[in-house]
């Protein structure tokens, strides 16, 4: 489903800001994969997922999604395999317009017209069964401006929009980290729901390591621009948080650098 041969990205070469991110990282997810990432502050996490939605090229090697080659392909035109969620609130949807019109915008991604859209009553029940289904009273909000709404709500609105095409893949960035603790937990529940709802091939950042073993059948380690834990099936199951920092330690060789996943 996916597949990233060899990567490597380094930015400002050739200047003494010199800063090599990725270091010939490959990655193969299958379909259905749901595939956990955790790693050090400034270990290539977010940079790995640019180059995957074409927020960035890399320097050397492929990108794939299913059958074809994205590697170059411009953000615009790959935007419709993917879904991606970030850690900001602000930046999935539109705060200014209503729940209903972000639904409707996401809904016809690629072929949106502009706002003179004639909302059918079928496609606004779905719209609101869709919102039900998130369990955050939403479904009786659809004409409230989204900039009204909680930033739990509003991750997991973008959650829907990211979601409803089904994507080949499903990118998620931190995207519970700016949320308190337990409404971060409604949206990783809301999270769970819709990527066994529809088997969303999904690749998750997360700083928090129970999170990180708790959900997924997979679990990655990043340090340095490079994948140094892969983790999966009952291996994962058991682990417990201590045994992964001394898998961090083990794997690296240093003792994992990330203020947020250690106070968490
Ligand atoms: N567009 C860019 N231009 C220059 N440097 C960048 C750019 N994006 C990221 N970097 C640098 O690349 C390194 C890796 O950043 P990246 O955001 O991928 O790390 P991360 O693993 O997501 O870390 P964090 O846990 O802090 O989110 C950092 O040193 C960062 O400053
Ligand atoms: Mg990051």
């Amino acid at each position: 489903m996916l597949e990233v041969v060899d990567v490597s990205k380094t930015f400002n070469p050739g200047t003494v800001n010199e800063n090599p991110v990725l270091k010939g990282l490959s990655l193969k997810l299958s379909p259905g994969d749901f595939v956990t990432i955790i790693g050090g502050n400034g270990a290539g996490k977010s940079t790995l997922m640019n180059i995957i939605s074409g927020v960035l090229f890399p320097d050397h090697g492929r990108v794939y999604l299913g059958t074809h080659d994205v590697t170059y392909m411009p953000e615009y035109r790959r935007a419709k395999f993917l879904g991606r969620v970030f850690q900001d609130p602000m930046q999935g949807t539109a705060g200014d317009m209503e729940v209903v019109e972000n639904l409707a915008m996401a809904s016809q991604r690629g072929s949106f017209r502009g706002l003179n859209w004639n909302l059918k009553s079928r496609q606004f029940a779905y719209f609101q069964e869709l919102l039900a289904s998130l369990d955050l009273g939403l479904e009786n909000r659809l004409h409230a401006k989204v900039k009204l709404l909680s930033g739990g709500q509003r991750q997991a609105l973008t959650l829907l929009m990211a979601s409803m095409n089904q994507p080949d893949l499903l990118l998620l960035d931190e995207h519970t980290a700016a949320l308190d603790p337990k409404t971060a937990q409604k949206v990783m529940q809301v999270t769970q729901r819709v990527v066994s709802a529809d088997h969303l091939t999904t690749l998750m950042i997360t700083h928090n390591m129970q999170q990180a073993i708790q959900y997924g059948n997979r679990l990655i380690m990043m340090d340095s621009g490079k994948i140094v834990l892969d983790i999966a099936g009952e291996d994962k199951k058991e682990l417990t948080v201590e045994q992964l920092l001394a898998k961090f330690v083990t794997a690296s060789g240093n003792a994992l650098a990330n203020d947020r996943m250690l106070l968490s």
